[in-house]
């Protein structure tokens, strides 16, 4: 029979990627794609009949305040979108007792560790939008009796402002960059998170699982792999720390998930980033030189 799923925040950078994946592996299912102009997350009521009267069986929520400085500066409204609006999301999918997929991040992890963190390791965010999506995977994981948490990473995809993007930009208007080394994580390809989404929904995984690329890296050696397989060569990159960078936002220093359990209980393996990035970067940037 015909279900109906239901993605909201359909229109941002993993959101679009994750509507084209969905409509081809799902294609006898209806999909439905919403973001802030169908549905403000932060106003309960209006959610919870919104979603209720849709009837999805499966929700799929991705929208979120993303900007990890300005959840800093605003926690009102860090808390008000990625706590409480997850919350009313969650109220609603219980409500149709639909299967709720939630999209969650490393930075829910203080990386104290030093080694890739699983499922089981206990989370202690270090800012306030790692805080307030924690405490939306905690809503979710009380409200929604058949839920799906995916903590990933260091997005960046064809369809929103991402690192890859920032740094050619850059590249094209300066002789030197600056990029920090002492934060470690997977860079993370929002075409191969999307796949991995629709896989763990089309294998009925439950529970909280880790999706990045493999390989660890910090910005820096991501920027410079970013820079040569650009073929530029004649930029200067230049380490420095985060203090240097003096961003409002404290980031671990090190957020490796581990992603075996995705491999152990689906047979789904995510490529090295570096991989990830040659595809995106043959696909959707331009040649600098
Ligand atoms: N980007 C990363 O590196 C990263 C890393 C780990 C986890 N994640 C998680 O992955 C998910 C997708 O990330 P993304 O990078 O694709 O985010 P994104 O591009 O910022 O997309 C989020 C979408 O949610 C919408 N939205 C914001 N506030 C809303 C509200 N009150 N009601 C309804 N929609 C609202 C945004 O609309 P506007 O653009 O108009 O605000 C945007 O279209 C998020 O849950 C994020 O926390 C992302």
């Amino acid at each position: 029979m015909k279900r109906m799923i239901l993605v909201v925040g359909a229109r941002g950078m993993l959101g679009r990627d994750l509507m084209g994946i969905l409509n081809a592996s799902f294609s006898g299912d209806e999909v439905i794609g919403w973001d802030i102009e169908e549905i403000d997350i932060r106003k309960e009521d209006q959610s919870v009949a919104r979603i209720e009267k849709l009837r999805p069986e499966i929700v799929i929520h991705l929208a979120a305040y993303t900007d990890v400085d300005g959840c800093e500066l605003d926690k009102e409204k860090a808390f008000a979108v990625n706590a409480e609006g997850t919350r009313h999301v969650a109220l609603a999918a219980s409500k149709c007792r639909a299967r709720m997929v939630y999209l969650s991040t490393d930075y829910v992890f203080d990386g104290d560790k030093r080694e890739p963190y699983s499922e089981s390791d206990p989370p202690r965010p270090l800012n306030v939008y790692g805080d307030s999506k924690l405490k939306g995977e905690q809503y979710v994981q009380e409200l929604v009796k058949d839920f799906l948490v995916i903590r990933t990473q260091w997005l960046y995809g064809p369809f929103g402002k991402n690192f890859v993007d920032s740094i050619l930009r850059q590249a094209r208007e300066k002789k030197a960059l600056s990029i920090v080394n002492d934060q470690t994580g997977s860079p993370t390809y929002t075409v191969d998170l999307a796949k991995a989404i629709s896989g763990l929904i089309q294998f009925g995984a439950r529970g909280i699982f880790h999706v990045a690329n493999s390989d660890p890296c910090t910005w820096y050696t991501f920027g410079q792999a970013i820079l040569k397989l650009s073929g530029v060569n004649q930029v200067r990159v230049i380490p420095i720390s985060s203090k240097e960078l003096g961003r409002p936002a404290a980031r671990p220093s090190y957020s490796v998930l581990n992603c075996q359990k995705l491999k152990k209980e689906t047979g789904l393996i995510m490529r090295p980033w570096s991989e990830a990035l040659e595809d995106y970067l043959s696909a959707c940037c331009r040649p600098l030189s």
